[in-house]
């Protein structure tokens, strides 16, 4: 009879392979989850969301517990992302933000003066209760499975505040932070309270992992970035004082910035499809571990292409202290569930020990 040992499957959130990866510690096998995996590709979602507003749906705990749970319930994912949005603090604090279908946030009285940015309100973390309520129900169904906290980081929040909506240049979001270095530096001060706020909430209530998301980053300079955005992300971080849960930093077409995104203090860089975690391991250093970084793209691919790329990121992913599978940017709308299952269990798979 064969003694081999089997992997012993994880038996509680803090002590998941999600949580190990991101420590670097040794894992049953390489967690996987997907950004934005509740959404737009799931049916069961549309059906829910139908006839409610986006913002509506993230102020309601049962529909954010629901929502969130759906991936987890189909894809057999290895976490799950509270179902929020970045500009939700802005919300909650009282902006007026809307949440337009295939847009994005658009912003009512777009910040353009420094009585914008001294006017902006306080978020209160008396008024994130609907949240933690959400928060503790989705621990109490998730059992072994992790649930990850989100905020957006201020500079990310700040292009939508300047901008007053997306854009592509995030030139108005620049020339603020050249022209108005003082009330740019009092501006994502005021960010970073509000998204420590907003990750206190969600961590006290039974988080076990938050994930800081500054996807529009990649846009500056590595200079620009450590001078006057890196600063206030750390702020974020250090705002989580005691509480010891890892800590992974995201953005979008940051090859430049990987070493700096590392040092503002997260546990796990998140890296796009742009560069290898090979390479991505060699950038960040041996002290922190990689989420990603699969191209959304490729899931909208053939089936061999899917299989092809997914072993190359597991393989790639080797060299990192710790791998988090994940695509390199969120879920296209379009992806077929069933890739995703697919890609959830091939990962498992290729990685078992
Ligand atoms: O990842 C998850 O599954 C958790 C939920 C989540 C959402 N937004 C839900 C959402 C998370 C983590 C976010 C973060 C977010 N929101 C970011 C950072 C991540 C990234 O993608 O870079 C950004 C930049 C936003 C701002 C935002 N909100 C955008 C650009 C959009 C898309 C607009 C569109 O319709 O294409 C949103 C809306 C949004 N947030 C949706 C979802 C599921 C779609 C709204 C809908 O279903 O109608």
């Amino acid at each position: 009879m064969s003694l081999a040992p089997t992997p012993v499957p994880p038996t509680s959130p803090a002590d998941s392979d999600l949580v190990r990866a991101a420590r670097g510690l040794p894992v049953s096998r390489t967690p996987v989850w997907f950004m934005r995996q509740a959404g737009r590709s799931l049916p069961e979602y549309r059906s829910l969301r139908a006839g409610t507003a986006m913002l509506d749906a993230c102020q309601d705990p049962d529909m954010v517990t629901e929502i969130t749970l759906q991936p987890v319930r189909r894809h057999g994912v290895d976490a799950a992302i509270l179902f929020s949005d970045i500009v939700l603090p802005l919300v909650v604090a009282g902006m007026d933000v809307e949440i337009k279908p295939g847009i994005g946030p658009v912003i009512g009285k777009p910040v353009r003066t420094v009585a914008d940015v001294e006017a902006l309100p306080a978020l209160e973390p008396e008024a994130l209760g609907f949240l933690q309520t959400a928060v503790r129900q989705l621990v109490a169904e998730l059992g072994a499975t992790p649930l990850i906290g989100f905020a957006g980081a201020p500079f990310t929040l700040a292009t939508y505040l300047i901008e007053g909506g997306p854009s592509k240049e995030h030139a108005r979001t620049k020339a603020f932070m050249y022209a108005e270095p003082e009330a740019w530096s009092r501006l994502l001060d005021k960010l970073a309270v509000s998204a420590a706020i907003f990750l206190r909430a969600q961590v006290d209530a039974g988080a076990v992992a938050v994930q800081l998301f500054d996807s529009w980053a990649g846009v500056l300079s590595a200079a620009d970035y450590a001078e006057r955005v890196l600063p206030h992300s750390r702020a974020v971080f250090d705002g989580l004082g005691e509480r010891d849960v890892p800590r992974i930093h995201f953005g979008v077409g940051t090859g430049e910035l990987l070493p700096l995104i590392g040092d503002a203090g997260a546990d796990v860089v998140g890296v796009d499809w742009r560069i290898p975690l090979d390479e991505a391991t060699r950038r960040v250093g041996p002290h922190r571990s990689l989420q990603g970084n699969l191209d959304p793209a490729v899931l909208l691919a053939d089936r061999a292409t899917v299989d092809r790329e997914v072993r190359r990121v597991v393989e790639q992913g080797r060299a990192a202290r710790g791998h988090i599978f994940n695509l390199g940017h969120g879920v296209l709308p379009d992806t077929d569930p069933d890739v995703l299952t697919h890609v959830a269990e091939l990962v498992h798979e290729l990685t078992t020990r």
